[in-house]
């Protein structure tokens, strides 16, 4: 190899080392695009007028929107056990029949809460993340308030399933004013504890690209064919890759839910 092989190998190396910058930074903007606006925008959301999933309830902490919660019957309703960690009863109360965030509908308050006896949240984990709220007063039932049954199997994985709720539009976003809703995919439960590794068989995951619920729709509606097979309970940021969302699995929670709701029925309010 004479002179010119040498210059020319130099030439390759610069043009090498020019093409890992270029791809470098490329990628650097690609993955902080990605971040900000494609794959936590608005969670996928669409709005939704309450007459469409007429079980989603907002639950109020000192009067504010805090949490979803879901109709059980018209003085039950469910939410995650981790929206209601105050024994004061009087902080909370539930909002239903209303589309918009914090007016409308019909508030209630609330006469006792039975939070899930092996509730834990340990490790970034939420185990058994489910409580039962007796209502003082009745709902009065109609097209934009209504309970729905809860599921007695767990769908099977690539299921489509609707999630609502008046949650963050992206991780660490601000709340929406107006009920959202988006279809995400049930995750079978040996993929989905890849990515997590405290899954255990209380908890269903689901997902989408670009779409999920977050922080503010906890304790609200996962549902496949017009039964509850979920509650927003966790998850690893809000739509992010790998990272589905974590609900209560409701079929297999199912048990617990309707004995405690037949020791609420007994207490008296
Ligand atoms: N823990 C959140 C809440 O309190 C819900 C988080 C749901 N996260 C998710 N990526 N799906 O509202």
């Amino acid at each position: 190899m004479g002179f010119s092989g040498l210059k020319s190998h130099s030439t390759r190396t610069q043009f090498k080392m020019f093409i890992q910058w270029a791809f470098l930074i490329s990628s650097a903007t690609l993955i902080s695009a990605g971040s900000i606006s494609i794959s936590e925008r608005i969670v996928g959301g669409q709005p939704a007028n309450i007459s469409e999933v007429p079980w989603q309830v907002s639950l109020l902490k000192r009067g504010k929107h805090d949490c979803g919660a879901v109709i059980f019957s018209d003085d039950i309703v469910l939410t995650a056990a981790h929206c209601v960690l105050s024994n004061n009863l009087k902080k909370y109360s539930v909002r239903v029949g209303s589309s918009i965030a914090n007016q409308g509908g019909q508030v209630v308050q609330i006469a006792s809460i039975k939070r899930h006896d092996k509730y834990l949240k340990i490790f970034g984990s939420s185990f058994n993340d489910i409580a039962v709220i007796r209502l003082k007063t009745k709902l009065q039932l109609g097209d934009s308030v209504r309970p729905i049954p809860l599921a007695d199997s767990a769908p099977a994985g690539g299921t489509p399933a609707l999630v609502s709720g008046w949650g963050a539009i992206k991780h660490k976003g601000v709340n929406s004013k107006t009920l959202l809703k988006t279809t995400v995919n049930i995750v079978d439960r040996n993929v989905c504890g890849k990515s997590y590794k405290f899954m255990t068989q209380d908890m269903i995951c689901a997902a989408a690209p670009g779409k999920d619920s977050c922080q503010g729709d906890s304790g609200g509606p996962l549902v496949v064919d017009g039964k509850l097979v979920g509650i927003v309970s966790n998850g690893k940021g809000c739509a992010r890759p790998f990272y589905p969302g974590i609900y209560a699995n409701v079929a297999v929670l199912k048990p617990w839910i309707e004995d405690n709701i037949k020791s609420l029925m007994y207490e008296s309010k």
